[in-house]
């Protein structure tokens, strides 16, 4: 890589609000290493406009949910690496990056098992009605509500990557049928979790709770629409700590005001934050967390430690693990 400066005169931007929360020396270990490090002056997730007003100082950045489009990069003169604290990288427009020269990388597997976690809690609060109790219960009421039991239900996930199968091999002691629907995954790998593959419109009219782990993509944007909606069993309930834009949220709320669906917990929204005024927020029916699957002190940690180690791996010279636009180095652009 050509004109890298040396580390200690290099800034870098860090824009997770979680990055170190759970273990400081992700922080002093950064700020030991070069000459200059900005954290996220937000508190948030930054807009594209937001993001170029930072990056032209920048050599590296340490990247949570921003939107990092070609505009964000237009002037980004300095900058070297984007590593992606997390795995998703429908905010980030690679060929922009690529373009360039700049390496991205992101933490595939870090926060699998976080999410998974978090997914088995919303199912258990809707089984439940967890939200429902707990606030009648501090209002001074003592409900006497029926909820399902998850054992014998059948759980259906759309996308069996890494957050699919952390969640198949944690549900192995509630006693469901696991499904799910991925033309990546070869049956012989679903069944090795416990789980059988079917197609999606089988797997809708089967499952009684259905769970979002697809990455977002062109292909996937919108998936949950009217007629995958429809194609649900009545009365079922949806999961998503994926990604917002996987849902088009009018029809979702159709069906959940209609009653069609039972409920659905949502830890992403297409707007994040959705804002107090959204529609879905003023359903019952609805449970809604601040996209926090990945918000653990060891998912936190290891998203930390390898976007760390991937940034200060690229500023010194070397090749990080986990590059996703390797066409950087065949290109000799990087
Ligand atoms: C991911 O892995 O992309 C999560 O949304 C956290 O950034």
């Amino acid at each position: 890589m050509d004109n890298l400066r040396p580390l200690q005169q290099c800034c870098v931007l860090v824009t997770p609000t979680s990055y170190g929360a759970s273990d400081q020396t992700l922080r002093s270990e950064l700020e030991a290493a070069v000459g200059r490090v900005i954290y996220n002056p937000h508190g948030r997730p930054l807009t594209s406009a937001e993001v170029a007003g930072l990056l032209a100082q920048v050599d590296g950045y340490i990247a949570g949910l921003d939107r990092i489009d070609a505009a964000a990069l237009a002037g980004a003169d300095r900058l070297k690496v984007i590593a992606r604290y997390g795995v998703g990288l429908d905010r980030v427009e690679l060929a922009a990056a690529t373009a360039r020269g700049i390496v991205v990388t992101n933490t595939p597997g870090a926060n699998a098992g976080a999410v998974a976690e978090l997914t088995i809690g919303l199912l258990l609060t809707l089984a439940r009605g967890l939200h429902r109790v707990c606030a009648d219960t501090r209002g001074g009421l003592w409900p006497r509500r029926q909820g399902l039991a998850l054992e014998g239900k059948t759980i259906g996930l759309v996308g069996l990557g890494a957050v699919g199968r952390a969640l198949a091999g944690k549900m192995a002691g509630f006693g469901c049928r696991l499904l799910a629907s991925d033309p990546y995954v070869p049956p012989a790998q679903a069944a090795a979790v416990g789980v059988e593959l079917l197609p999606l419109t089988a797997l809708l009219s089967q499952a009684e709770f259905v769970s979002l782990h697809c990455p977002l993509t062109p292909q996937t944007s919108g998936l949950v629409n009217q007629e995958f909606l429809a194609a649900m069993r009545p009365g079922a309930y949806l999961v998503n700590t994926a990604r917002g834009e996987l849902i088009d949220e009018a029809a979702l709320h159709q069906a959940l005001s209609s009653g069609r669906l039972a409920g659905a917990a949502l830890d992403c929204f297409t707007e994040e934050p959705p804002g107090a005024q959204h529609p879905l927020l003023a359903l019952p029916s609805v449970v809604a967390t601040p996209h926090m699957g990945s918000h653990t002190d060891q998912a936190t940690y290891l998203m930390g430690r390898m976007a760390l180690d991937a940034c200060l791996a690229v500023l010194r010279g070397q090749r990080p693990e986990h590059v996703v636009n390797p066409e950087v180095y065949e290109e000799g652009r990087a």
